[in-house]
């Protein structure tokens, strides 16, 4: 819904879509700020017609106020009123976004509030797990991760995500990217070479898989996930998934393909390999459980505590079928790769000790609310363009207007400082996209005292890219 605040002095058009909180408002008046059409000096209305003309509580506008003062966007002085402050507004020249562009804010899909750590808590669990560790811990660990995380994570992951883990079926390893590194030298060592990846997911993941030497083939997703009805005649030997959460499109695998896919496994020998990057974070009350709990054999489940915790715990985790095990301990101990044994320890103190489970219900109520204000100040900001994929996880896909391009939205962005990408930079090369132009948009990692404005120059950048290919 289109808004003007002409009854309060100030004429200025905007699209408040059709909520009105007090939210949609502080972010379309930081939009107006950067795209110029609110001018450094510009008075704004006082609050309190502000306030009448747009339905709000007064006191909503003025905490409005307050906060856009207290970053700088706008001033005021008892008496005089408020108005947009004179910091410059530099009119950006374009520039490619490449490794080089330097970002001050980064909405890319998926990464964590690193802010939420739980430091104390953390600092807490370690120095417990330094008190009690025995002599032997600070040694040589166990290749495959130590007995005290082994057994803390078999009896979580069964109770939180239905995985079906005895320790001795856990190896725990440095983020997702070693576990599929090594699960990808394994197959290969035993006669493996083609593996099915989702048609969309990370490249990194595709490279890693290539530099073991395997194949890899593009499975097309649809409303249902991953197509998995072609396995046989696309001849794979294993097949990566991210069934509760597709990545990046947030689709989870249907009952039905995951049945499908476990069938394949178990009747051609084959391997699934489980990315249960964000489980732990769904928010609309169907828990989507661990495929492997289908056919524990054929498939190697994987989490990591990059999103849970932070990318720098650099601890992940795979529960493994015991046949695979060995050659993967093998294959580990070839790239030469380890985890520090007190990082470990202090994971097991901090899930034993249920701080785990109590940080992820405190991270999902504060994810579900960024969620909410995301879908809320989006629907103002940009009304008509679709949020999809975020029944879990901390990203979502934003579906831009007919005609706009990605790279013209991301360079608009990378302009303002912002960093996001669209979905078709996630494309397998070469196969046919399926999803329509849209951008991959994280909601977990800006600090809550920027989230609004990396927000409004999302709007902004869809905005200018829309207008520039009239
Ligand atoms: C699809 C997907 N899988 C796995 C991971 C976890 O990777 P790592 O454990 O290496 O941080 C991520 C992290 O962003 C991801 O997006």
């Amino acid at each position: 819904m289109s808004e003007s605040w002409a009854n309060s002095g100030l004429d200025l058009h905007l699209d408040l879509g059709r909520t009105r909180r007090a939210a949609t408002v502080e972010a379309a008046i930081r939009a107006a700020i950067l795209d110029g059409r609110l001018a450094p000096g510009s008075r704004l209305p006082p609050s309190r017609s502000l306030a009448a003309d747009l339905g709000i509580a007064r006191n909503s506008i003025a905490d409005v106020y307050g906060r856009l003062v207290a970053e700088g966007w706008l001033e005021s002085r008892v008496g005089s009123g408020t108005w947009v402050s004179d910091r410059r507004v530099v009119a950006p020249e374009r520039t490619p976004v490449g490794t080089d562009t330097a970002f001050s804010l980064d909405l890319r899909g998926g990464l964590p509030d690193a802010s939420g750590f739980p430091r104390s808590e953390w600092a807490a669990a370690t120095r417990r797990a330094l008190a009690r560790a025995a002599v032997s811990s600070f040694g040589y660990g166990d290749p495959a991760g130590h007995g005290a995380l082994l057994s803390s994570l078999a009896t979580y992951l069964g109770r939180a995500r239905g995985v079906w883990a005895e320790p001795d079926r856990v190896v725990v390893m440095h983020g997702f990217g070693e576990i599929l590194a090594v699960v990808s030298r394994a197959l290969v060592a035993r006669g493996a070479r083609r593996v099915g990846v989702e048609a969309y997911g990370h490249e990194r993941h595709r490279r890693i898989l290539m530099a073991a030497g395997l194949d890899i083939v593009a499975l097309s997703l649809d409303a249902e996930g991953a197509d998995v009805s072609r396995l046989d005649e696309l001849g794979v030997d294993a097949v990566l998934l991210t069934p509760a959460h597709q990545f990046p499109t947030g689709v989870p695998l249907s009952p039905a393909r995951r049945v499908e896919v476990v069938r394949w496994a178990e009747r051609t020998n084959g391997l699934v390999i489980e990315d249960d990057y964000d489980g732990e974070f769904r928010f609309d009350g169907r828990t989507i459980g661990a495929l492997q709990a289908l056919a524990p054999e054929r498939v190697v489940y994987a989490g990591t505590a990059s999103k849970s915790l932070a990318p720098a715990v650099g601890l992940a985790w795979a529960v493994v079928p015991p046949d695979l095990r060995p050659c993967l301990l093998e294959q580990r101990l070839l790239l030469g790769s380890s985890v520090d044994s007190l990082a470990q320890l202090s994971l097991a103190e901090f899930i034993d000790g249920n701080q785990y489970d109590r940080h992820l219900r405190a991270l999902r109520s504060m994810y579900r609310e960024r969620r909410r204000h995301l879908e809320e100040v989006l629907d103002g900001l940009l009304p008509g363009c679709a949020v999809t994929g975020m029944a879990a996880g901390l990203h979502c896909l934003v579906e831009l207007p007919p005609g706009v391009d990605e790279a013209d939205v991301e360079a608009e962005a990378a302009e303002r400082g912002l960093r996001v990408e669209g979905v078709s930079r996630y494309l397998v090369e070469g196969a046919p996209p399926s999803v329509v132009r849209a951008l991959v948009l994280g909601f977990g990692a800006p600090p809550p005292h920027r989230y609004d404005e990396a927000l409004a120059i999302v709007a902004e950048a869809v905005r200018s890219a829309t207008r520039s290919r009239r």
